[in-house]
């Protein structure tokens, strides 16, 4: 059985999800804001039942690659991978979210400085892919300050709210191909 994971820089903790995260997830997540960029798999409101539904690892598994991020000890965003299989086995595609008192302090960088090195090791990757809907350039500029390379944008392939968005792609290269942090 491998250890569970915890990375740590700081106040900053990465550590799995716990059912006494409830209610931190609850107060972070049932937030308009946090959907904006996020799949429908991620509901507002975000009630209670969704909660308990996504801490059952009823909604998303919850494999040794789905963190919560903690800030002095509670659980504020997460972030995981969704692991490609058959000839796309070695890469996988990120997601992450934080509740919105956390963003812009360059929390997501730092998370992300934790996390990507990590699990390319971790669980085999070649490449890392993330994919960022148009209207949020916060989530680009963070990719892109640590390491991400963007490759283009797939057009329309989004539908959301009866909208059509084109969704940006980055991605991290494992070994000498990977950028340099901006
Ligand atoms: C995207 C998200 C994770 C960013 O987290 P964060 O901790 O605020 O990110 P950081 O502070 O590390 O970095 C954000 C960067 O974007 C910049 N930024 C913020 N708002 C911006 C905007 N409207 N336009 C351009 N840049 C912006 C910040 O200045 C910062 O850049 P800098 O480091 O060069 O100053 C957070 O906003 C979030 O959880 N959003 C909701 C969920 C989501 O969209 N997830 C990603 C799906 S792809």
């Amino acid at each position: 059985m491998p250890e569970p994971v915890a990375l740590v820089d700081a106040d900053l903790q990465l550590r799995p999800w716990r059912s006494e995260d409830l209610p931190a997830l609850l107060a972070n997540a049932n937030q308009a804001e946090v959907v904006r960029g996020l799949s429908s798999r991620f509901p507002h409101p975000y009630t209670a039942e969704d909660g308990r539904a996504f801490l059952a690892g009823e909604v998303v598994p919850l494999d040794r690659w789905a963190l919560a991020i903690c800030r002095d000890g509670q659980a504020c965003g997460g972030i995981s991978i969704t692991c490609g299989s058959g000839e796309r086995c070695g890469t996988a595609s990120l997601g992450y979210w934080l509740g919105p008192a956390h963003w812009n302090q360059g929390l997501m960088g730092r998370v992300l400085a934790l996390y990507v090195p990590w699990v390319m090791g971790d669980a085999g990757l070649h490449r890392l892919l993330a994919e960022v809907m148009v209207h949020n350039p916060a989530s680009a500029r963070v990719l892109l300050r640590h390491g991400f390379i963007e490759e283009g944008a797939a057009r329309w392939a989004i539908r959301k709210d009866g909208v059509l968005y084109d969704l940006r792609r980055f991605a991290w290269l494992a070994g000498p191909s990977a950028a340099a942090p901006a």
